[in-house]
């Protein structure tokens, strides 16, 4: 760095002074500046005196009038106008965008640079606390070719994608097109699934515990499934009953199934105790059972699987369009599915993936799937799961259940838990819900009703942005949902 320099000149005019003293003081002051120069040369190496040969400026400048220096302080009187006379006047600020790490979305449509997204880095990066995301809009609006597409440019990621249940069948095309397997459920078809059985085992367990683990699993599922059937939680006879029935079953060799439990249900070993009382309580829970054995639901879950679950494929979507009937029965399918795909999603050294539930608020109907839904948002960081889940309103989320009931709560819990919102377009009549629910300012809220196929607001965080998703060709041929409509 230089050394400081000084420099003399006169601040100060005395106001009547006479033009001898002016040039008298003047005088001074110029001598005074060649003494501090002076003085400056003296202290400075020869070395680093300017050589005038050479034609060089000297650091501090010319000096005379064109020196372009002021001793005055350069103020500029502030200015005060409106954002929008701001943004005319100086119209090149644009939205940085959340970098360049992940899939490529489309365009922001404000700053027209591209859009990637990838939620376990920007977790990473402490942008968002959790990696889920919502994706809510009317029907035909894309929402599902965007979670195709997210899922497919994922796959060259290495990121394995599951669709625990599809219940229009529209990703078995875009499952099989990525190498995937989709597995294809419904009365009449020959595909069973064994939701007793065991997973795959994770590293570093010994016998012991990976048995309790396995029959902690089985136990939970049965519980969550008879509660569906039977629409309340159990009392606690019942849940004895079911404990007794599937440790009657474990017991005999082979891979447990349905079919035994209910064996068992209906009758208990004579040996355990009170064998007549758990006949008699667990009634209920072994006719629930019963049904996907003998009932409505035979032919899918009462035999040994057919299929094999290979948690190492690039993508797994289950389609359930097979599955005609009302809402229960197709939930009570997804449970088990789901479920019997949980123990390969929930598997800490799985790696990265996405779990995807489109038409998620036909799930929302069911309270025992919104709480596997809940354990799984939750346990989503600790096992390198990202969810999304697809519905069409935020309404959606205030239809479940009763007024202050759990279901409600944790079907709220569930939006709480998405760091990542995306809003595709909504009717007018729920502008207003959604603009609360997010906190969304009076122009976003505006441009909700006026979004176009394929795009969206993308809400991460506090920031906002505006997002065209855009679909390759080979993709909207794909990804079509339109052309059944023909
Ligand atoms: N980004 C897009 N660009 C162009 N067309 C699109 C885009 N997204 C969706 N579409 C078209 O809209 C149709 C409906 O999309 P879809 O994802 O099924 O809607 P949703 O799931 O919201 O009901 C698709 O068949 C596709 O042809
Ligand atoms: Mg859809």
């Amino acid at each position: 760095m230089d050394k400081p320099r000084t420099h003399v000149t006169s601040l100060l005019t005395p106001r009547k002074e006479r033009r001898s003293e002016r040039r008298r003081r003047k005088q001074i002051a110029t001598l005074q500046q060649r003494r501090a120069r002076a003085a400056a040369a003296g202290a400075r190496p020869a070395k680093e005196k300017p050589d005038k040969s050479m034609g060089a400026i000297p650091a501090s400048g010319e000096p005379g009038p064109a020196a372009l220096r002021s001793w005055l302080r350069f103020t500029v009187p502030p200015h005060a106008a409106t954002s929008a006379t701001l943004a005319g006047a100086y119209p090149f600020l644009a939205e940085a965008g959340l970098g360049t790490h992940g899939v490529l979305i489309g365009t922001d449509t404000r700053s027209g640079g591209s859009f990637v997204y990838d939620p376990w880095e920007l977790y990473r990066q402490g942008v968002i606390t959790n990696p889920n995301v919502l994706l809510a809009g009317v029907i035909g609006t894309g929402k599902s070719a965007l979670a195709k597409s997210i899922a497919t440019r994922s796959v060259a990621f290495g990121i394995r994608v599951y669709v625990p249940g599809d219940p229009k069948g529209e990703w078995t095309a875009v499952t099989r097109a990525v190498g995937g397997t989709a597995i294809t459920l419904g009365q009449g078809q020959d595909t069973r699934l064994n939701r007793l059985d065991e997973g795959r085992r994770p590293a570093g367990l010994t016998d012991t515990q990976w048995a309790s683990m396995v029959w902690a699993r089985q136990r939970d599922l049965l519980g969550v499934l008879t509660e569906t059937v039977l629409g309340r939680t159990l009392h606690p006879v019942e849940h004895t009953a079911l404990d007794a029935a599937l440790t009657a079953t474990t017991r005999t060799p082979g891979v447990p199934t349905l079919p035994d439990v209910v064996a068992h249900l209906l009758n208990p070993d004579e040996g355990t105790e009170d064998a007549s009382l758990l006949r008699v309580e667990g009634r209920d829970v072994a006719h629930a059972l019963r049904r996907m054995v003998h009932g409505d639901l035979a032919g899918l879950f009462d035999g040994p699987s057919t299929v094999k679950f290979d948690p190492d494929a690039p993508m797994i979507s289950l389609d359930l369009s097979g599955v005609t009937g009302n809402d229960t029965l197709l939930s009570l399918v997804m449970t088990c599915a789901s479920t019997w795909m949980e123990a390969a999603i929930l598997d800490p050294d799985g790696g990265k993936r996405w779990v995807i539930y489109d038409e998620a608020w036909r799930i929302m109907r069911h309270p025992a799937l919104i709480r596997r839904m809940q354990t799984q948002w939750k346990l989503s960081r600790a096992y390198g799961i990202a969810n999304l889940m697809v519905i069409h309103r935020l309404s959606d989320l205030d239809a479940v259940g009763e007024h202050l009931s759990e279901a409600r709560a944790l079907a709220q819990g569930l939006l709480a838990d998405c760091s990542t919102r995306i809003i595709y377009r909504q009717e007018s009549d729920q502008l207003a819900h959604s603009a609360v629910a997010l906190g969304l300012t009076d122009t976003e809220r505006d441009t909700l009703t006026s979004l176009g196929v394929g795009q969206g607001l993308w809400r991460i965080r506090d920031r906002a942005f505006r997002i065209q998703h855009q679909l390759t060709t080979g993709e909207h041929d794909l990804f079509d949902t339109t052309a059944r409509m023909h």
